[in-house]
């Protein structure tokens, strides 16, 4: 049986942060558990490169965006593999593969009549990129509270609206499409208010996959990035996939958005959307450009991927948020891997060697062992089959616990020395008793705790690999007696926090500055900056009336490839006509609607025969392309300069 799984496609705009370290871990679990199940698992990731957002950290890291995307696309895969996190096939947007099955998704729903072209006005996020409806001009987003530009555009629209119905039939008939629960219901109740139809191609945008036939128009991103799900697959004859393992925020496009495209496009849809929570940094939301950024390669290095990944699936329960911080994640290794997991291994471990020789002994098994060991199993694969991981962690630990109290009970360094008729029995009873349920737990955490597990296995003294056990066949008794063990080595040594922990932000640290050379702010090459002017007094500089505008219209001044003709408004009667010299750094359609600084009361002088009134402010070196000033946040027209 196949089971096909993934993961969202990461923008790459930022290099991977312990957050998308978190949905790739989850999904590696899942593809490993399954694949321990006998399924033939595909499990599919990438990298989600176009569009406005792209483009202008590209831009803001002085590069061009095939640059950029190459360089942070390739940091996901390397993280990936130093993490030894599975990927089976890795997607980016860019790949002309991927562009064909897009442009294929699309011609199949416009031949079905479920796109059109209209024109679009309205507030926009660049940062979301999204449209947020019924906003005034300027607003904040309400997902992430920057402020939206207003944007005219001619779109092509899908036909989102014809879908409500049979969105909400699907998710009437398949009530497990959408979780967990909380998830389901936010999307049915927004289904349920109506949906309007959706913008799915931009002209202001050039970095994206044409639209077939459309001119200028590119995909936005959301049509281009869902269907990497497909082109990752294609030809293989694995669609629909089993289980998208999303973020929490990114649902409405998963559970709406992209059943309607395959809906219109007759295609079957995926059979389950799992949205998990957020990963907050002691409490925090991570932000860049807070500086309290977590990456999981140093925590690694000084912890092992396995820590790191039991601490983030125990710790947080799946589907909620949860926090990470380095005391915690030290706390939890030491208590529940060193003492708990690792210590019940060793000991029972130098016992077998001890007592008898390396060897393990036929022992039989009380009931109460063998019923609770049979009961944490169920418990486990329940857990996991709901993808509650930290249930299923927690009853596994509790089988921990209850070996450790029988070895308490029996005391084997007793029995051992004891004449006592039947303690030699009660001493073997023991050791396999104990022994077995090592190995149970190393099968139940082969997914979980990959290196770990194999080495726990091996110590055990097998020569298979512990991934190519099935769990869904494991019972008790599987350790062979007389089977030879292997060495016991401590699998999870204890650590000591303070240097542990001071360690991995040294190597956060050093993260930080590396990464800030392969991808931070390019320093242009070229000429160096002019010298300074003369000094002026504040009188002087006061002469010169600056002026926030938006530009209304913009097109090329004819026989010249240097010039745009611009109407901008700065909030008098009518729009000013000002000619500018930038036609080699922007096109017309990229400076309709944009905010610009220009220098309001300059002498009107003509250029080409056309009256400039005034000229717009930009930045360059010398002989380099201008880059035209502009706002972080949100500036009124009309506002001066001072
Ligand atoms: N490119 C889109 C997804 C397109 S899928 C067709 C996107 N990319 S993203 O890079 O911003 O986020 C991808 C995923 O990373 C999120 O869905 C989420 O799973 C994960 N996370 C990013 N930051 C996170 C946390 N702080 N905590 C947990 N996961 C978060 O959205």
């Amino acid at each position: 049986m196949k089971y096909y799984l993934t993961t969202p496609i990461y923008y790459v705009n930022a290099a991977p942060h312990i957050g998308h370290t978190y949905t790739t871990i989850a999904a590696d679990l899942i593809a490993r558990y399954q694949a321990m199940q006998g399924r033939e698992v595909v499990l599919t990731t990438g990298t989600d490169e176009h569009g406005q957002k792209i483009e202008r950290a590209a831009l803001a890291a002085g590069r061009t965006p095939q640059e950029f995307t190459e360089v942070i696309s390739a940091e996901f895969r390397s993280q990936w593999k130093k993490l030894n996190l599975r990927v089976d096939r890795f997607m980016r947007t860019t790949d002309p593969r991927h562009h064909k099955t897009v442009q294929e998704l699309f011609t199949r729903c416009l031949n079905n009549g479920y796109i059109y072209k209209g024109s679009y006005t309205g507030e926009y996020c660049v940062s979301c990129e999204l449209y947020v409806s019924d906003a005034a001009a300027g607003a904040p987003c309400p997902d992430c509270g920057r402020p939206t530009e207003t944007v005219t555009e001619e779109n092509y629209f899908f036909k989102l609206s014809a879908f409500q119905d049979r969105l909400l039939e699907l998710y009437e008939s398949q009530p497990d499409f959408i979780q967990p629960e909380t998830r389901r219901n936010e999307v049915l109740a927004f289904v349920k208010q109506g949906l309007g139809d959706l913008s799915i191609s931009r002209t202001t945008i050039q970095w994206g996959i044409p639209v077939p036939g459309g001119g200028k128009h590119v995909f936005y991103v959301w049509f281009d990035a869902l269907t990497t799900y497909m082109s990752a697959v294609e030809g293989e004859d694995r669609w629909p996939a089993d289980l998208h393992l999303i973020g929490k925020e990114i649902v409405r496009f998963h559970a709406i958005f992209w059943p309607a495209f395959l809906m219109a496009a007759g295609l079957p849809l995926p059979r389950r959307i799992f949205a998990h929570g957020w990963l907050l940094f002691e409490n925090d939301k991570m932000s860049k450009s807070r500086g309290n950024i977590v990456r999981a390669t140093p925590i690694h290095e000084v912890m092992g991927t396995d820590a790191l990944r039991y601490f983030l699936l125990r710790e947080v329960v799946f589907g909620q948020d949860g926090t990470f911080s380095y005391d915690a994640l030290v706390g939890r290794y030491n208590s529940d891997l060193a003492n708990g997991l690792g210590n019940l291994a060793s000991r029972t471990l130098s016992m077998i060697h001890q007592y008898r020789g390396g060897v393990v002994p036929a022992g039989t098994a009380p009931d109460s062992v063998i019923e609770a060991a049979t009961k944490a199993i169920a418990a486990v694969r329940t857990a996991f089959d709901r993808f509650e991981f930290s249930r299923g962690l927690e009853a596994l630990w509790n089988l921990l616990s209850v070996a450790d109290k029988f070895i308490v009970e029996q005391s084997p360094w007793r029995l051992v020395k004891s004449a006592e008729p039947g303690a030699g029995e009660r001493l073997e009873a023991t050791l396999y008793s104990a022994a077995e349920v090592v190995r149970i737990a190393a099968v139940l955490l082969a997914p979980v705790m990959p290196g770990s597990a194999a080495k726990i296995w091996e110590q055990l003294g097998f020569t298979s690999a512990v991934e190519s056990e099935r769990i869904d066949q494991l019972v008790w008794g599987g350790l062979p007696a007389g089977q030879e063990i292997g060495i016991s080595v401590a699998v999870f040594p204890r650590i000591e926090a303070k240097p542990a922990i001071e360690k991995m932000r040294e190597l956060e640290e050093a993260e930080t500055r590396r990464q800030k050379a392969l991808f931070g702010k390019q320093e242009p090459a070229g000429p160096a900056p002019a010298p300074l002017a003369d000094p002026i007094t504040i009188d002087d500089f006061a002469k010169v009336d600056l002026r926030v505008g938006q530009v209304v219209s913009a097109e090329p001044v004819k026989g010249t490839d240097k010039l745009l003709h611009l109407k901008i408004d700065i909030g008098e009667a009518a729009p000013r006509t000002i000619v500018a010299g930038i036609a080699t750094a922007y096109t017309p359609e990229q400076m309709v609607g944009r905010k610009v600084v220009i220098v309001a009361n300059l002498a009107p002088r003509k250029l080409r025969g056309i009256e400039s009134q005034g000229m717009i402010v930009a930045a360059s070196l010398e002989g380099g392309q201008p880059i035209l000033a502009g706002f972080l946040e949100e500036a009124p027209i009309g506002a001066r300069l001072k």
